[in-house]
């Protein structure tokens, strides 16, 4: 058996996307458990740049299949949207297929997330407005519609009247917006259906046969834990469970058989969307590393809130999801500071020094980092391919972090590249 899993360690944005491409060549299944299209993941192949939203982020180099697990909300469109592109580009999508218990983004999800923030005024998450919330919120009130309802023109046409009519009292009387109209979405969505058959199955079956058959599979989580629905800065979170554990109800496979825990994080912080952010810089530094690193959303391009790296935060990340190996990111956007500083604990309002991540996001909002500096480099790093050949004072920051954490770097990326990455210690 082996198996491993891929997880934000953050605010997403990590860079899992180019790690689980560059996992998934010797993967013969990669899974998506949770989230929907509003991830983003940036791959590159060669000259070749491609944004993956729902599809797994190994549908380039595995050889194998790419499942879209149960846990995962899908727009058929933003789906089918997403296989054109990769087709288009001569690639087959023919090893893509999604767990028939996958819940499905209908247009007024999307509608009622949108409605939603603007009503929220100040309030507003931030969302992608992709209707992921209001998806989870129809999956739990027992009332969600799923890829296999599709096929059942029956079960669909019940289950979009029933949903119809509290939507449409929501939105013309709460909203003052229009009614959606049951004749614009049953054909279209029963069509959907059918264009997706050949790639519905039960994909907890498969998944458990395969591991129990010794195959590589590579769990890949979207997201991030500070976006969690339970440990993440509520209610500035996503409305699902991107941990290791989020596996276990996300691709129906128990957590005895999840073996290589790998967290990702970069070698600094960003954030989108709204919600506490402790380390959150300002003015020209925070500039220069959205500069550096390119920091602007995949899925809505909006400029990432950046900040120095929060060691408080990324331990709590790394207690949750039991991390046995961790990933760091982007470390060659840091080049070229004189000094690099890194959050070891938080002072409350109060003046309390504190190092264990809060519960009450509005207090943490109040929060005031604690920094350690360090030395910085000067030197581009992006070519360097063994970490002894790294400056010293990179070496240093990276064990400053392993020895906060209790846990080794495995890999350290130095560019966006699947070539640009330093090998540290193996995976098992
Ligand atoms: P994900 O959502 O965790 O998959 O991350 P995104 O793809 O949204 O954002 C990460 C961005 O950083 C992408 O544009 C990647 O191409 C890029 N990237 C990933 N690793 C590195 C790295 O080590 N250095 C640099 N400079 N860019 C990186
Ligand atoms: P990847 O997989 C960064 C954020 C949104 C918003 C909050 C809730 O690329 O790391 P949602 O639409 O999920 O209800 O929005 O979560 N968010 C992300 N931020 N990376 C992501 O995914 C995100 N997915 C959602 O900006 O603050
Ligand atoms: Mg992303």
């Amino acid at each position: 058996m082996s198996t491993y899993v891929v997880v934000g360690l953050q605010w997403g944005d990590e860079g899992k996307g180019k790690i689980t491409d560059v996992l998934a060549e010797k993967s013969d299944y990669v899974v998506r458990y949770q989230g929907g299209n509003n991830a983003g993941h940036t791959v590159y192949a060669g000259e070749d740049k491609f944004v993956l939203h729902l599809l797994p982020s190994g549908v380039l180099q595995c050889k194998g299949k790419c499942i879209i697990g149960n846990g995962v909300v899908i727009d058929p469109e933003a789906f089918f949207d997403e296989i054109e592109q990769i087709e288009k580009r001569g690639l087959s999508t023919d090893h893509v297929f999604i767990s028939s218990r996958a819940h499905i983004i209908m247009p007024y999800h999307i509608l009622l997330d949108t409605y939603r923030e603007e009503f929220a005024g100040k309030g507003q998450i931030g969302t992608t407005k992709r209707g992921i919330g209001p998806c989870y919120e129809d999956k739990v009130a027992r009332v969600g519609i799923r890829a296999i309802d599709l096929l059942n023109p029956g079960i669909l046409r019940a289950k979009i009247e029933e949903n119809l009519l509290v939507k449409n009292a929501l939105f013309e009387k709460l909203f003052n917006k229009e009614p959606i109209r049951f004749e614009d979405i049953f054909q279209k969505y029963q069509e959907f259906g059918q264009r997706l058959k050949k790639r519905i199955i039960d994909s907890e079956f498969e998944l458990n046969y395969a591991i129990q058959q010794d195959n590589n599979v590579l769990f890949e989580g979207a997201q991030a834990l500070m976006l969690d629905i339970d440990f993440g800065t509520y209610p500035y979170v996503t409305s699902s469970s991107p941990t290791t554990g989020g596996v276990t109800v996300g691709a129906g496979v128990p957590p005895t058989s999840l073996q290589n825990l790998i967290g990702v994080s970069k070698a600094y912080c960003t954030r989108v969307g709204n919600g506490p952010f402790p380390t959150e810089l300002e003015g020209e530094t925070e500039e220069h590393i959205r500069k550096t690193g390119y920091e602007y959303g995949a899925s809505t391009g909006r400029p990432r809130r950046c900040g120095w790296l929060d060691l408080v935060a990324l331990r709590y990340a790394c207690m949750i999801n039991g991390i046995t190996h961790l990933v760091i990111t982007k470390l060659d956007v840091l080049s070229g500071f004189d000094k690099i500083r890194i959050c070891t604990a938080y002072e409350t309002q109060e003046g309390k020094i504190i190092d264990a991540f809060p519960a009450i996001t509005d207090e943490l909002s109040g929060y005031k980092a604690i920094y350690k500096e360090l030395n910085g480099w000067k030197e581009n790093i992006s070519t360097i391919k063994s970490f002894e050949e790294l400056p010293k004072t990179a070496q240093d920051y990276l064990h400053f972090i392993e020895d906060y954490l209790g846990i080794e770097v495995y890999l350290v990326s130095v560019g966006p590249e699947r070539s640009q990455n330093i090998i540290k210690t193996h995976l098992s």
